[in-house]
């Protein structure tokens, strides 16, 4: 079965956004390395990508060109009139079980890129199998939640991580198999 994975960047106090949905503290953050924090072999690893909504519409604004062009890019939205486009197909059926279907079909890994209510929903359904979390070593003391804010408990493994020169740190987890 192909893994769910999370790939996200989050502030040292775990927002992905400010509360009004800025990321500028994560674009703007300094790499005078120019690393790409493995993003480019995480990326060969999927040929899915998932989105709420909201990070699909800060997607459009932040890119001058759709940025997944060559996967296969769903959408989820409780708004059942949004029409498919070029690159993406909106989902308005049940999250929990349209992913569990996605992750039964052949094919590579799939990446969930957000935001934090899409995560909140699929680490609730226990479908998330990989987090790969870049830690900015920086406060934003609000903000919209790396998994949506919803009260629950998981427990994840910590299998590798790596301290970049920049002071991001890289934390890979994988799920508890019992
Ligand atoms: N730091 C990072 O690396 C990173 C990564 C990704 C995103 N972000 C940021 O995260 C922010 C967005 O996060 P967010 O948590 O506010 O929103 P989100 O998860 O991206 O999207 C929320 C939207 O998804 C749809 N949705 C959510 N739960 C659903 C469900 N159970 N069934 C069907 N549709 C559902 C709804 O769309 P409708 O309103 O259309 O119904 C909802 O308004 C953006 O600012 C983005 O830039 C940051």
């Amino acid at each position: 079965m192909r893994k769910l994975k999370v790939y996200i960047a989050v502030s040292l106090d775990g927002y992905i956004a400010t509360r009004e949905g800025k990321i500028e503290w994560l674009t703007g953050y300094p790499n005078p390395e120019g690393t790409d924090y493995g993003y480019a072999d995480f990326l060969a690893t999927t040929d899915t990508t998932l989105m709420g909504n909201t990070t699909y519409k800060e997607v459009l604004v932040l890119s001058e060109t759709f940025p997944y062009p060559d996967k296969i890019n769903y959408v989820f939205t409780r708004d059942s009139t949004h029409i498919d486009t070029e690159y993406v197909k909106f989902i308005s059926r049940d999250i929990a079980e349209f992913v569990d279907h996605l992750k039964k079909e052949d094919g590579k890994d799939i990446w969930l890129i957000g935001g934090g209510q899409l995560n909140g929903a699929l680490l609730q359904a226990n479908l998330i199998d990989e987090m790969i979390i870049h830690v900015m070593p920086l406060i934003l003391g609000d903000g919209l939640p790396l998994f949506g804010g919803i009260p629950m408990e998981k427990v994840f493994r910590l299998t590798t991580t790596k301290a970049y020169y920049n002071s991001v740190l890289k934390l890979h987890y994988e799920k508890i198999i019992n």
